[in-house]
Parts: structure tokens; C-alpha cells; sequence
């Protein structure tokens, strides 16, 4: 991975949860002669939506040796992962893709709801002054992990996780006081990734307004004039109005790739998402991924492709639930999921 993914310099320490040998982390290897051709991560978690604890797998630092390209090698390390994680009992496993078509034609779907913002330097003069804004220090985790865990949407993490997160390599960590506590934090950056981007906050709209415009201060003491960019969940509607009224722009977009693992277990998951009264059952799954389902109308029966944009269509579109709602009879209201990621669990 350091060869082919940092040019020979260390990962570890940008992956505290992968690489601290967690008995929920492992490895997947393709070697032959005492030689790595093909690698990847992966670590189970659970991902918190809806009130909902989903099992989940996520898959990371996928890597070939550049001499051993093309030969499928990369192809079986991610199958074997994958079903590494369904026997872990994962649902669905979630990777964040540099090349979206090498995963499309591997099953994978674009999944999840974020909205990304880009916000130019010259907004941070309309921001709220960075009073009480600090580095963040270590004896503040436990408050800063308070603070993540008031995300509805979310992985669900220790306080001891969120902590070894939080101490990332080149990851500018901020945190706001208010009348002695730590009222909001944000992370710019994270180790090769995520340059120029918070990609994890908490705290409310002022808290992260007077975050970001210290961050955009230290920045410009670094000689750094780009813009910065946000992400955010579709449920940050206070964060989306401050942040458009200072002249930030806005856009839609997913929050990674996702495939179904256990399509018996995601069936009967989608049918009591479209009735909690048990008006609609999964009579059946198959090996292809296919499942059927039977509702007060009638019955239907869903590719793989459509189980998976029932429970988890890219910026929550409900045209697949309406349409086959409508065939069982129901109206499916709780469908599609939002999950969300933030992104010091990305891996
Ligand atoms: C992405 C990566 C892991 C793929 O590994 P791989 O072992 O070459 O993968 P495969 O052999 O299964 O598939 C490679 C694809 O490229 C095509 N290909 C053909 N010749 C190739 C060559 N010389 N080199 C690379 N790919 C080639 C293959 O036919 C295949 O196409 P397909 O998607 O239509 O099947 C590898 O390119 C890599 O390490 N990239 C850099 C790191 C990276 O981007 N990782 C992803 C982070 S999530």
C-alpha cells in the first residue's frame, strides 16, 4: 500500500482504526513468491441512520503493484473482501472510489446524500469574528466526541476512537469555546486526502462559521488563498442557509460507493421500511442478489440494483420507491435511507 498509495512513505498513522490491529480490521493480500501483487483494508462498522444500526463494512486503500496491472489481480482482492465482510455479517460494504466505472462494472452503486460546499476566501470576511476558536488539545476529545455524537446520522465510534481519529497526520483540528466548553470542531485536511476540505464538524451554524473563518485566517498566514470546501449532511439546513448567505456555493452529491452483501438481510430490512405494520414481507432472496416482495397490492420482484436504490438511491431519489410502492400498495415513506459519513471514518 505505501509503495503504490504514498510513494514509499508511511500510511498507518493517516488510518489509526485499520492499522491498529483491531480484531473488527483486516487485510486482504494476493501474493506469490513472498510477494504482495494486489492488496486492500477493510473494517467493520456500524452505520447509524434512521434511528437504525445497519452493519457495514468498508473497504480502503485498494492497491495494485504497478507491474501486475491488468490481470485481475485487483478484481479478486476486492471480491475476497467483500465476502470477508459477509461473513462478518455486513450488510453492505462502502468505499470511496478515485475510478467510479472500475467499481460500476464490479456491482457497485454511487449511494448516500452529502452537500458539498465551495466557499472562496473572500466570504471569510463575512464570517463571525474567531472568538474563543483554539487548536484542538487532546483532554478536549471527550467533549469533541460528545459533540460528533449529536450527528443523527452517522458511524457510531468510542470516545477512544474518536480520539485516535482526531490525531491524524496533517489534519488542522479547531475547536470553539463557549463559557469554558468546547461548543464546536471542525477538521481541515487529513493526511494525503481531503486537502483543503473540512470534511468533519459539529457544533452549530455560528460555532462553524467562526471555525471556518480561522481557518481561512491561518491559511492566508500560510500564503494558502483557495477556496475551501465543506461537506455537509442534507440535514445541515442551518449550516446550508449561513453558508449561501455569505456566498458560498452549493451542489448536491453522493457520499461514496456502496453494494449489497446480504441481500436476504437488506430484503426484509426494505420491506419493513416500506410498512412498519408489516404490510409488506421478503418472500424471497436468491444467490443473483434478486429478491421478492409481497405487499397488500401485490407482489414484485427487484433486481439487485433495485433493492439497492429502494434502500440507499444516490441523493435519496424516490422514483424506484414510488413505483414499486405502488405495485405493493404502500407508500414507502421511510425510503430511501440518508446514510451519512463523516469523514475522519473514511477509509
Ligand atoms: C485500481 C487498481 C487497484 C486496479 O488494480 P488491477 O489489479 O489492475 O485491477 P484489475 O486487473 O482487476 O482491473 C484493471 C482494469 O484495467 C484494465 N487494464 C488493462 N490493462 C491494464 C494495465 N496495464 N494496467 C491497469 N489496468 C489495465 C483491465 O482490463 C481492467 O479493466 P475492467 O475494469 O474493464 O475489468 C490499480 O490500478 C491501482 O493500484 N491503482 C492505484 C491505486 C488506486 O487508485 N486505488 C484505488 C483506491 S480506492
Amino acid at each position: 500500500m505505501e509503495r503504490v498509495l504514498r510513494a514509499g512513505a508511511p500510511i498507518a498513522a493517516e488510518y489509526p482504526l485499520v492499522f491498529a490491529g483491531s480484531r473488527h480490521a483486516a487485510f486482504v493480500i494476493d501474493e506469490a513468491d513472498g510477494e504482495a501483487r494486489s492488496t486492500c483494508a477493510l473494517l467493520e462498522r456500524e452505520l447509524l441512520v434512521r434511528g437504525r444500526k445497519l452493519h457495514a463494512g468498508l473497504i480502503g486503500s485498494v492497491a495494485t503493484d504497478p507491474r501486475w496491472r491488468g490481470q485481475g489481480h485487483g478484481a479478486s482482492v476486492l471480491a475476497e473482501a467483500e465476502q470477508e465482510l459477509a461473513r462478518r455479517g455486513a450488510l453492505l460494504a462502502i468505499l470511496w472510489a478515485d475510478d467510479t466505472d472500475y467499481y460500476e462494472k464490479r456491482g457497485w452503486r454511487r449511494f448516500g446524500w452529502e452537500i458539498d460546499f465551495e466557499i472562496p476566501s473572500d466570504c471569510a470576511a463575512s464570517m463571525p469574528e474567531p472568538f474563543g476558536v483554539r487548536e484542538r488539545r487532546p483532554e478536549d476529545d471527550g467533549q469533541l466526541h460528545e459533540l460528533y455524537e449529536r450527528h443523527p446520522e452517522r458511524i457510531a465510534r468510542s470516545a477512544e476512537e474518536t480520539s485516535a481519529l482526531l490525531s491524524c497526520p496533517d489534519m488542522e483540528v479547531l475547536v470553539v469555546e463557549r463559557w469554558g466548553r468546547v461548543a464546536g470542531y471542525s477538521c481541515l485536511g487529513r493526511g494525503a486526502d481531503m486537502r483543503n476540505v473540512v470534511h468533519e464538524w459539529a457544533g452549530d451554524a455560528q460555532a462553524l462559521l467562526t471555525l471556518l473563518r480561522e481557518h481561512f485566517a491561518r491559511r492566508r498566514d500560510r500564503g494558502v488563498e483557495e477556496s475551501l470546501f465543506l461537506i455537509a449532511p442534507p440535514s445541515a439546513v442551518d449550516v446550508a442557509e449561513r453558508l449561501e448567505k455569505v456566498g458560498a456555493q452549493m451542489s448536491e452529491g453522493v457520499v461514496g460507493m456502496a453494494k449489497i452483501l446480504r441481500p436476504q438481510e437488506a430484503g426484509s430490512l426494505c420491506a419493513e421500511l416500506f410498512d412498519r405494520r408489516a404490510g409488506v414481507h421478503c418472500t424471497a432472496a436468491h444467490e443473483d442478489g434478486t429478491v421478492e416482495f409481497t405487499g397488500p397490492k401485490g407482489k414484485v420482484s427487484c433486481t439487485r440494483e433495485v433493492l439497492f436504490d429502494l434502500l440507499f438511491a444516490p441523493l435519496a431519489d424516490r422514483a424506484l420507491v414510488e413505483q414499486v410502492g405502488g405495485k405493493l400498495g404502500v407508500p414507502g415513506i421511510e425510503l430511501p435511507l440518508t446514510p451519512f459519513v463523516w469523514g475522519l471514518d473514511s477509509i
